[in-house]
């Protein structure tokens, strides 16, 4: 089945891996940039490219309504490309507002469109303090201070538009953390590490594979669990794109 896709996202780290999975998967894929520099590199990698910021929620209806989509996904963060501690606090700071304000706009554009399906990124190292591997039934961090309150509270906010903003079916897909082309790291951390092609296979097969709920998306580690991701996702952590 062929849908018609709302990449939020598009040109970021899982945006650039996951534009070509869902076009050669058949989806049309419409997909954003902040940046018109941007466009014709979502071109090349099959996505029909629109520029618009997600604080502009006028112009993001807009968009997400001319382009009729089935389902949304959401690959929206403001990370410095190196994750460079100096700049972390302010860019701390600046997704949170995405995952809030952002999401929030992205899902009345969605409900406005009549989207049947919003898709979004979470993390998987915010749960509380307890028992591991983390179940995606554990509660995350809400009184974590400082930094990680910020994000924490963000994630929060996030993952409730997804999931309680009916009639749209929200999915979360927690990642682990990212290695692997256009991240930070070429290699595997020793928390959840997560390959970026892996994360954006869990996101195109999140648009029917599933039900709405939350999904782990890591590799086999001691921290978090992930076998509701292979087992009812029918995802695995191995999946490369062609080099
Ligand atoms: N789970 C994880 O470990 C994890 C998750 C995410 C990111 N990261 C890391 O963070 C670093 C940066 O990653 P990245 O390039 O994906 O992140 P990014 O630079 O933060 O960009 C992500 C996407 O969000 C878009 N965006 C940001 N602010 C926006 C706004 N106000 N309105 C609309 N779109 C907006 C960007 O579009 P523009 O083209 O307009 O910039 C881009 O498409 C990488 O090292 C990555 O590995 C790690």
């Amino acid at each position: 089945m062929s849908y018609r896709i709302f990449l939020a996202g598009a040109s970021g780290a899982i945006g650039r891996r996951l534009t070509p999975l869902l076009h050669s998967a058949g989806h049309y894929v419409c997909g954003t940039t902040r940046s018109k520099m941007k466009a014709d590199t979502l071109r090349s990698l099959g996505a029909d490219p629109v520029v618009v910021d997600v604080f502009d929620a006028t112009a993001l209806t807009h968009a997400v309504t001319s382009a009729r989509p089935d389902v949304v996904i959401h690959q929206l963060t403001d990370l410095p490309k190196d994750l460079d501690p100096r700049e972390m606090g302010a860019a701390i700071i600046r997704t949170a507002r995405i995952r809030g304000e952002g999401t929030r706009n992205l899902v009345r554009a969605a409900i406005a469109a009549g989207a049947r399906r919003l898709v979004a990124q979470s993390i998987a190292w915010a749960y509380a303090p307890g028992a591991e591997p983390h179940a995606e039934t554990d509660p995350l961090d809400a009184g974590a201070e400082g930094d990680s309150g910020v994000n924490v509270r963000g994630l929060i906010a996030l993952e409730d538009l997804t999931l309680k903003s009916p009639p749209l079916e929200g999915v979360v897909l927690r990642y682990g953390q990212l290695y692997g082309p256009g991240t930070a790291s070429d290699w595997p951390s020793d928390y959840a590490p997560i390959q970026v092609d892996a994360a954006a296979y869990a996101a195109l097969l999140a648009v029917d594979r599933c039900d709405p709920g939350i999904y782990n998306i890591a590799q086999s580690n001691r921290h978090v669990r992930t076998e509701k991701a292979r087992v009812e996702l029918g995802w695995t952590p191995d999946f490369r794109l062609p080099a």
